[in-house]
């Protein structure tokens, strides 16, 4: 007999706290797998490619010499001008290794930024559909979250209009995210331009979630960061998960002015204390070593893309754009006449295809779901076929 528990008591601030439906889906659907079910994962939003070996090498390398204790706060030096190097010449700006903080993954970001500088009751305008967790983090530190939408007649492309109406005299952030997850919409370069020139001197921190910015298959990727003025004003959200299929290994990166960096270092003392040293050599190996596997690695996506997208046209009721950037795509479903999360469901349930509704992003999410098509061509294949023979059965469109 074991002791009865007392009721658990949580701090008020943990009712503010959500969570990020993925990973529920991917749950529901391995019990599905328990029960002996074939189910097609479309939901989880991680490149289906390992490491490359390169990356891998130097990890094993850095554990053999000694690189197991711990590191500063805000990241090993070598790490930090790696990043400092790459970043600036990506995208053209001047960066110092003092203005970048390395954490364990780059989701701490998020949480860090909006700690260190929102206020309660401070707005903080975030895209719905979004990445669940800016509207959880923003909550959670006593934000006032205000989201701004992703119009699909616009390709998903931010509407500077619609967001700037938005600014008040409260708002203190703005979180951009492009590539755009569910979306794969991304901004134009006019769009951010549009947006700094309307920021000017307003007092507006932007957070900029580049997370997805070398998984782009048209255009440039264009980053507030490289407006004049607005450096000192933007944070900006990077890592490695993504870009070289390492989202278990836990690296991520932050660029902002220095003094704020001092104060994520902080905020990573009193959390982490640091980022696991043999990971920070690995990604030294992946932001100087051959960039082939990056790629190679777009180049598969791009070709997935093309057949998800011509797959799920061809299916009545889903209406599907091409994304432009990251690896998911997010069909309109209205035309079933069901909404997002029944869809989502019955396609788990029925079709054996686990993907997401729309509605895990946001309320702005509904009237669609977000499939990812970090799953290889024959799986993206008999998705849709499962999938066609689900809407020819049920939907009788
Ligand atoms: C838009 C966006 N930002 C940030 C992250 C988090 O990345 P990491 O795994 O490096 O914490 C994700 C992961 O899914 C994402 O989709």
């Amino acid at each position: 007999m074991g002791a009865t528990l007392t009721k658990l008591r949580l701090a008020d601030r943990m009712s503010r706290l959500g969570t990020e439906g993925a990973f529920e889906v991917m749950m529901r659907a391995q019990r599905l797998e328990k029960l002996g079910r074939d189910i097609i994962h479309l939901e989880i939003g991680e490149p289906d490619f390992p490491t490359p070996l390169h990356i891998v090498e130097a990890a094993e390398r850095a554990l053999r010499d000694g690189w197991t204790h711990y590191s500063p706060p805000a990241g090993l030096p070598q790490l930090r001008e790696a990043v400092a190097e790459d970043t600036s010449r990506r995208l053209g700006i001047p960066i110092d290794p003092s203005e970048v903080v390395i954490t364990p993954g780059a989701k701490p970001i998020m949480f860090f930024a909006l700690l260190a500088l929102v206020q309660p009751g401070d707005e903080v305008l975030y895209p719905n559909p979004g990445f669940p967790i800016y509207e959880s983090m923003i909550e959670f530190t006593g934000g006032r979250p205000v989201p701004y939408s992703l119009p699909e007649d616009r390709e998903f492309d931010i509407d500077v209009g619609e967001v700037l109406e938005k600014l008040s005299e409260r708002t203190r952030m703005i979180i951009l995210n492009s590539p755009h997850n569910p979306t794969g919409g991304a901004l134009g370069r006019e769009e951010v331009a549009q947006l700094a020139r309307a920021l000017g001197e307003r007092d507006v921190w932007v957070l900029s979630d580049e997370i997805y910015s070398r998984l782009l298959f048209e255009g440039e990727h264009a980053s507030l960061a490289q407006f004049p003025g607005m450096k000192d004003r933007t944070i900006i959200l990077n890592g490695f998960s993504k870009t070289y299929a390492m989202t278990g290994w836990r690296l991520g990166y932050g660029i902002m002015r220095r003094d704020l960096a001092e104060q994520m270092g902080r905020l990573m003392a009193n959390s982490n204390s640091c980022t696991a040293s043999f990971t920070q050599m690995a990604g030294i190996e992946a932001l100087r070593g051959d960039q082939a596997c990056v790629e190679a690695m777009r180049e598969e996506f791009r070709r997935r893309r093309q057949v998800i997208v011509e797959g799920l046209n061809q299916i009545p009721g889903f209406r599907c754009h091409r994304p432009r950037g990251a690896f998911y795509v997010f069909p309109n479903i209205t035309a079933t006449g069901r909404s997002s999360h029944e869809v989502a469901d019955a396609l788990l349930e029925e079709a054996g295809v686990a993907c997401l509704s729309g509605t895990a992003f946001g309320a702005g999410g509904e009237g669609y779901v977000r499939f990812s098509f970090a799953n290889s061509i024959d799986n993206i294949r008999r998705a849709l076929e499962c999938i066609e023979g689900w809407a020819a059965k049920q939907l009788r469109l």
